[in-house]
């Protein structure tokens, strides 16, 4: 019997919307991957990653969250305003630009605890139509 060091894969089914596929399948043609799988595969490692490094995001620290988002979706901007005034013990300012005639960037500067920065970043990032959410912080140290 041959031993199998493979660790042991499981198959599943995703929908996506076609223009996020296209978008995918454009990227990983470019960056040369062999299968649409392992880019999904590579894709699902650095989502784990960037959770996992916000998870460690404590303690009193500075922050710029970089968000873009659809202002078409209707509803959302009243959301954004209302998650962020939720937080204007946290959010020292923020900055809006307008990317096309839909879409919005927006930067929001932030000072306090890193696990607040960390929830309202990760209250942005679960609202349908926007469509990126970064998040980086500096420690307060001297
Ligand atoms: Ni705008």
């Amino acid at each position: 019997m041959a031993t199998n060091t493979e660790p042991e894969l499981s198959r599943i089914g995703i929908s996506l919307p076609k223009n996020l596929l296209d978008k995918f399948d454009e990227i990983i043609s470019m960056r040369g991957y062999s299968s649409r799988s392992e880019g999904i595969r590579d894709a699902i490692r650095n989502y784990i990653t960037h959770y996992q490094w916000m998870s460690d995001v404590k303690g009193e620290r500075q922050g710029v969250i970089t968000m873009v988002y659809d202002h078409n979706q209707r509803g959302l901007l009243q959301v954004l305003t209302d998650i962020q005034h939720d937080y204007m013990h946290v959010i020292s300012a923020s900055l809006h630009s307008h990317i096309t005639h839909n879409k919005c960037l927006e930067v929001i500067l932030l000072r306090g605890e890193g696990s607040d920065l960390k929830t309202i970043a990760e209250r942005l990032m679960a609202q349908r139509g926007v469509e990126s959410v970064k998040l980086t912080t500096i420690p307060l140290r001297d």
